[in-house]
């Protein structure tokens, strides 16, 4: 697979089957992961792998968290503000997954909760004393991640709603105090059979983002 196939092949998943996922090529899409640039060569990401009975612990923690409508509180703020075109783009999302999905998008909000039923959630982390351009560097390793996983066959989304409950997540994969958690990727086999997976997100042409100067 080029890496322009792989860009092409991922997509975020929703639905998952339960299968674990072998070590050997977790580890492979960790490896290939790692291979990113950061600033200074300074690899500032921190990761936990969350998979079997720990995964278990934190859904049940995270149920008890939305049945008991706790406030979230994600370590990295939730925006604030959104230009016009990042708005009129997000109002498109549920639309186009009505129209991929059907009904089956009607399980958005459940699967979220679920963290997708993944047999396995990569929370990335970063040292609280680090800059912005660290989150830089945590956004290119997320992406290594996820087209080194899309090579390998498996799935992935990159999803707030695994963050919304850092305590939980704290407790239960011993995360140090000088962390701050950033994101989870949820990983594993696609789910073919849940419609939710047929989605395919729009994106704009070249000419909206891109100034030529010559
Ligand atoms: C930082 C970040 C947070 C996201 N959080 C969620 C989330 O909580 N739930 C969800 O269903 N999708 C989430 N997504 C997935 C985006 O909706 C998705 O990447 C976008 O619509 C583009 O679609 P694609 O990934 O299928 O190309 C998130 C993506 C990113 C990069």
């Amino acid at each position: 697979m080029t890496v322009s196939e792989a860009l092409s092949a991922r997509r975020s998943i929703r639905a998952f089957k339960p299968d674990p996922i072998e070590r050997d090529k977790l580890l492979k899409v960790l490896k290939d992961a790692s291979m990113t640039p950061s600033w200074a060569n300074s690899q500032p990401w921190e990761v936990f792998v969350a998979e079997g009975e720990t995964l278990k612990r934190i859904r049940e923690g995270y149920a008890a968290c939305y049945k008991n409508a706790v406030q979230a509180a994600p370590e990295i703020p939730r925006p604030v503000e959104w230009t016009e075109a990042a708005k009129k783009r997000q109002m498109a999302l549920y639309p186009d997954m009505l129209r991929d999905c059907g009904d089956a998008a009607n399980q958005f909000g459940a699967l979220n909760q679920r963290m997708f039923d993944a047999p396995c959630v990569i929370f990335i982390c970063v040292d609280k004393i680090l800059s912005t351009w660290s989150l830089y560097d945590i956004g290119a390793y997320a992406q290594s991640l996820m087209l080194s996983a899309a090579e390998n066959g498996l799935g992935t989304i990159p999803a707030v709603t695994t963050v919304l409950y850092p305590e939980v997540l704290r407790k239960e994969l011993h995360i140090p105090d000088n962390l701050k958690v950033v994101i989870g990727i949820a990983i594993g086999y696609a789910d073919e059979t849940n419609k939710i997976n047929n989605f395919r997100s729009a994106r704009s042409p070249v000419e909206e983002h891109v100034t030529f100067c010559s």
